[in-house]
């Protein structure tokens, strides 16, 4: 089966028709989405969700450019629901440069706090970095983040950086960019980087594959992303379709 390892069905985008979309998903041979909170608002609706429909997961963490409003409470909340069952991860956490605010110590700050609660809980983390791709390094090295393990989501930094990251042993997220004219950059690292390594995502609502390109995301646009990958890679879509579902549950232990 095809996993989405990301994706935001909380997002207001889904609310007029997200039991259509969660239908149309079914019949595209995707069997598991993963839910990933961003703000802590919508990281209580990923956990809702996982609860409501059997085959969503959970990753529940604050995105950079929602850390503004955290407080040690809401820390709280993230220790005691990561020990629910479908729970899989921490995130997404990270840096994004791209937009000035909120400050960059408030982000570092927050992205340390994450990793910490990550390695406490024993789960792996979802790390988003936009522009940011020095200080994402320097605070996973000095976190021992490979201790952590984890997956650099929606990746967009080039064959140099993923070979540090491959060699931390985080898995790097593959989706929509690598259908993309101008994603040279990601089908480069799809070409170098080892198949067991990369994991499928869709980040949707964003960045939907070709012939999708700016319309809204869904998992069920993932077998474009999976037929680019098996031709980067030379490989038959069936098992580009096998190896990354055993990369999925291999980063994500707790999916069933
Ligand atoms: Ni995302």
């Amino acid at each position: 089966m095809i996993i989405d390892t990301h994706a935001h069905y909380d997002d207001e985008a889904f609310s007029e028709d997200r039991e259509a979309v969660f239908e149309e998903i079914k019949k595209s041979g995707v069997g598991l989405v993963v839910n990933i909170g961003s703000s802590f608002e919508t990281a209580k609706e990923s956990v809702r969700l996982s609860e409501q429909y059997n085959f969503i997961y959970a990753a529940i963490g604050v995105h950079p450019s929602e850390t503004e409003e955290l407080n040690e409470e809401h820390m709280s909340w993230l220790l005691e629901n990561s020990g629910k069952e479908k729970v899989v991860a921490i995130g997404e956490i990270g840096l994004d440069y791209y937009y000035d605010e909120p400050e960059r110590e408030l982000q570092k700050k927050w992205f340390r706090r994450q990793l910490e609660i990550a390695r406490e809980v024993k789960l792996p983390v979802c790390i988003h970095s936009r522009d940011a791709a020095q200080d994402t390094l320097m605070i996973l090295k000095e976190q021992k983040a490979e201790e952590v393990g984890g997956v650099i989501h929606c990746f967009s930094y080039g064959w140099e950086q993923a070979k540090i990251y491959l060699d931390m042993g985080f898995y790097l997220g593959i989706g929509g960019v690598v259908t993309f004219k101008n994603g040279k950059k990601l089908k480069e690292v799809v070409k170098n980087a080892p198949i067991e390594r990369l994991v499928l995502e869709t980040d949707a609502p964003y960045l939907a594959p070709v012939p999708y390109r700016g319309k809204r995301n869904q998992s069920g646009y993932l077998p474009l992303v999976v037929e680019a990958v098996a031709e980067i890679k030379g490989l038959p879509v069936e098992e580009v379709i096998r190896i990354t579902e055993e990369n999925a549950r291999r980063l994500y232990p707790k999916l069933m």
